[in-house]
Parts: structure tokens; C-alpha cells; sequence
């Protein structure tokens, strides 16, 4: 039997996409269309998994999304299935796929000609942007991604104070470097911790140095009590504490102003160095980031996704007095890349904060997001279907199996995760495509939500009839 690895290169390039090419090319006859699964069975036979990122398998449906093109708020699948779009490239696309300013912008810098490894006045342009909008931004770096930018936040709170140590919260999620990948989701919390300790470490990945993580201390997120303990304990040790002030990556967690302001005065008595992650969470509130929003302005902090509508690009931006290690004639903190300030990403960001940064932007888009999100908790309401609909901004989540809001990582376990992969699933059957984080974009007009909410209907209509 011919085995998929025989089949060469020059039959993948042949591959009819309502075919099984494996059938076909045995001479077989002819086959059922193939579903994202065996996409993802032939896939792997060159891509690890079948997939660029471990995080691509559906968490509903275990398999991964093969596109072929996505508009405004929809996106099609290599089946040939439309769907109205809520996991939006792990919330990067918050003005809707192919955006056409941003489109414009990207086509018009790559016809100047495709390079990296310098800068541009379009370069200069995008960082006065950014500190003219985020409070914490008194100069900027770009870097690549999310991760490269939470690496050298790092660095650069731990040159700053020549000290090794760093705070993270128990759940919260930062990209996949080695220093802050355990206890990174709310799958992987010490959920034992009774809040009266650091939290122990949870899920971690194999490769990452047991050394590495004696240098982390985690603790559980909103206890402000607990964090003033630890840096006591861990007197002039602790270089960063790091969190995300708006926690999308488990569905809706808010830290309270209060919490914040406490932790920043934490940080600043015990000379450690406030990070807010705002890969996520930035722009989702404003054009200011969650740190404008709760009015708390870190000492760093790291924006991507949105900042360029899904177009690789992230930055570290902070205090002159911090950003500046990186310039320091002795003892630099060396940050720097073969793509740092890519051209297209920087031609994307500035499309992308010319429109967020016009006045009237969020108000009509957040207004109709909100509006989304009571209609559909009227929905589940009137199916009298347990769920419940957690929003900030133009994030959201749904909780499947309680109605009564989730606010920390022990509720989650009021979830009934049997029906919420069910509700999921169906809902991914009938177009509406959700995956890790949840948001609604600029380009969900009205008429896209109505339709998103008719879709709703018949998802909870056959639910209702499976109860019956
Ligand atoms: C809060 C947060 N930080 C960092 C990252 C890492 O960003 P990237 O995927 O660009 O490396 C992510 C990605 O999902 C994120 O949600």
C-alpha cells in the first residue's frame, strides 16, 4: 500500500482541494471532500503536527484551521467554509481581516522595495505614534512578537536593577520564552494555593532549565497582601513583576484600579520594575491600552497584535530612564534583531493607529460591541442555556455551564466543560468560528452581529431539542 509519504512534492502541488489527492493519486475512486482533520493528516506529514504553532489545534475541536482568505469580520476555511470570525488570529485583527488602509499601507511599503535591518522615517513616525497615545511610552523598541518583547522587558528590568529575580501571576500568559512558561494559562495554575504562598510550578514545558525557573516567583493574581510578603521575603531580589492588567487569555479576568495602584506602589517601594503585558489587552479599551483605562502607567510595557492589525510587529516601550540601559555606553542591555522594525509591520501600525487614534473611533465600535454582547446574553437567557457573557471592550469570553459571572481562575471550575465543548463545536458547525481568546473587531458591523446572533439561535435550537 502506498503509504502518504510516498506521494512527492509534485502531488502536493497538484491537490484538488475537494479531494482527497491521496485517493486520486492511487487511481482510486473518487473520494469525499476532505475535512480540516485530514488536512491536517497530510499536513503533517512536512509540518510539524500539522501546524506553524502548537497553539493552532482548535481547543474545541482539536483540529487546526486551514485558510484560504478572510475579509472583515469572516474568514473561509480550505473546505470551502464561511465563517463569521471571533478568534481573529488570537485577537490580533481588531479592525477586521484585510483591513484596506492597512492593506494599502503594507502594498505601498513593499513596492518601495522589501527590506529589513533599517529604519525609516516611517520608523520614527510609528514611535512617536505609540508615546504620543500610551502613557508608559517614553521611548519604544520593536521587536518581532509578543514573546521577544516580554524577553526583553526582562532584560531590561533585570539590567536596570542587577537583580535576577522576576514576579509573575499564577495564569497569566506571556509568550513562550523559557523564564515564563510554567503557570502560564488557567489550565496550568496551582489551583491548591490557598492564596497564602507562591504558587508552585504548574505545566511545565520540557527543555526549559530547572534553573531558569528558580529565578520566577509566582503568585496568585489579585492578592495584594501576598505580593507585599514575597518582596519582603525576597528582599532586593526581585528585578520585574509582570502581569497582564486586562487577562483575555482566560476568558475575561479585570484586575481592579485598586489592585493595581497598590501593585505599582509595591514595585516602586521595593525598587522592582511594573510590567504590564499589553500584547493582548492593548488597544482592546482605547487608544491608551488598559494602562490609560485603569489610569496606572507601568515602567514597561509590551504591545503587538492589534498594533498592527495581525501584520508581525510588536514593541517594548517605557521610561527614558529604563529604555535607555539599552544605550548605556558600559553596560548596554543588548536588544536588537535582523527584523527589528520590519516594514511592514511599522506601514501596518501607522494605518492602524492613524484610525484608532482619530477621535469618535471606539466609541460607536465599543458601543456595538457591548450591544452584541447583551443581545447575546439575552439569547441564552430567553434558551434558558447556562451561560454566561464576560466583556471589557471589544474583548469577550463566554462561560458555558453557570450564569453567574466568573471573576478568578477557582471559578472556572463552575464551567461544565463537556457542554462548553459541545456549545463550541456547534457553534464552529454553523460559522461562527471561536478558538482561544474571544473579540469582536471594528469590521463586525451591525448587520455581521444580527447574523452572528440568527447563528446563535440555531446553535441553541438544537440544544434546546437535544434537551427535549
Ligand atoms: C498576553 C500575551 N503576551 C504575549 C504573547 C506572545 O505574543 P506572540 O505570540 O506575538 O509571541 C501573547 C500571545 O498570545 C499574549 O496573549
Amino acid at each position: 500500500m502506498s503509504s502518504p509519504c510516498t506521494l512527492g512534492r509534485a502531488g502536493w502541488r497538484r491537490i484538488d482541494r475537494r479531494v482527497d489527492p491521496m485517493i486520486e493519486h492511487q487511481g482510486g475512486p473518487p473520494s469525499k471532500p476532505l475535512t480540516l482533520a485530514d488536512w491536517q493528516a497530510n499536513a503533517s506529514q512536512y509540518l510539524t503536527g500539522g501546524m506553524s504553532s502548537s497553539f493552532r489545534a482548535n481547543q474545541f475541536t482539536g483540529v487546526p484551521f486551514y485558510a484560504t482568505h478572510a475579509r472583515g469580520p469572516r474568514i473561509w476555511d480550505v473546505t470551502g467554509k464561511e465563517y463569521i470570525d471571533f478568534f481573529l488570529c488570537h485577537g490580533a485583527v481588531l479592525l477586521g481581516h484585510d483591513e484596506p488602509a492597512v492593506r494599502t499601507a503594507v502594498q505601498r511599503s513593499a513596492e518601495k522595495g522589501f527590506y529589513a535591518g533599517v529604519d525609516t522615517i516611517e520608523t520614527i513616525d510609528l514611535a512617536r505614534k505609540i508615546c504620543e497615545l500610551v502613557p508608559a511610552a517614553e521611548t519604544i523598541r520593536f521587536v518581532n512578537s509578543g514573546t521577544e518583547g516580554t524577553l526583553l522587558a526582562l532584560r531590561l528590568a533585570r539590567g536596570v536593577t542587577g537583580r535576577d529575580k522576576v514576579l509573575r501571576v499564577d495564569g497569566h500568559f506571556h509568550g513562550i520564552q523559557d523564564y515564563l512558561m510554567a503557570n502560564n494559562l488557567a489550565s496550568k495554575v496551582d489551583a491548591d494555593n490557598p492564596g497564602d504562598r507562591p504558587s508552585r510550578p504548574r505545566g511545565r514545558t520540557a527543555g526549559v532549565p530547572r534553573v531558569v525557573e528558580e529565578l520566577t516567583i509566582t503568585v496568585p493574581w489579585h492578592n495584594a497582601e501576598l505580593l507585599e510578603t514575597v518582596l519582603e521575603q525576597e528582599s532586593g531580589q526581585v528585578a520585574a513583576i509582570i502581569m497582564n492588567p486586562i487577562d483575555y487569555n482566560n476568558g475575561v479576568f479585570v484586575a481592579s484600579p485598586e489592585y493595581l495602584h497598590r501593585v505599582q506602589a509595591l514595585a516602586r517601594k521595593h525598587g522592582a520594575v511594573l510590567i504590564f503585558d499589553e500584547v493582548l489587552c492593548g488597544f482592546k479599551t482605547g487608544p491608551s491600552c488598559a494602562q490609560g483605562y485603569f489610569g496606572v502607567t507601568p515602567d514597561l510595557c509590551i504591545l503587538g497584535k492589534a498594533l498592527t492589525n495581525d501584520v508581525p510587529l510588536a514593541v517594548v516601550a517605557g521610561s527614558r530612564t529604563i529604555m535607555d540601559k539599552i544605550m548605556d555606553p558600559h553596560d548596554p542591555v543588548i536588544a536588537g534583531g535582523t527584523y527589528s522594525g520590519n516594514q511592514l509591520g511599522v506601514a501596518a501600525g501607522n494605518a492602524v493607529l492613524d484610525m484608532i487614534g482619530e477621535p469618535g473611533f471606539y466609541e460607536p465600535f465599543l458601543t456595538r460591541a457591548e450591544r452584541f454582547f447583551s443581545s447575546l446574553q439575552e439569547l441564552f437567557d430567553r434558551f434558558a442555556f447556562p451561560a454566561v457573557v464576560q466583556s471589557l471592550g471589544a474583548g469577550f469570553h463566554i462561560y458555558v455551564g453557570t450564569r453567574e459571572p466568573i471573576t478568578d481562575y477557582h471559578g472556572l471550575a463552575r464551567r461544565d466543560w463537556e457542554l462548553t465543548r459541545r456549545f463550541f463545536s456547534s457553534c464552529i458547525d454553523h460559522g461562527l468560528y471561536f478558538h482561544t481568546d474571544f473579540t469582536v473587531s471594528f469590521a463586525h458591523d451591525p448587520h455581521t452581529l444580527d447574523e452572528a446572533l440568527e447563528r446563535f439561535e440555531a446553535v441553541l435550537s438544537e440544544f434546546e431539542v437535544t434537551r427535549d
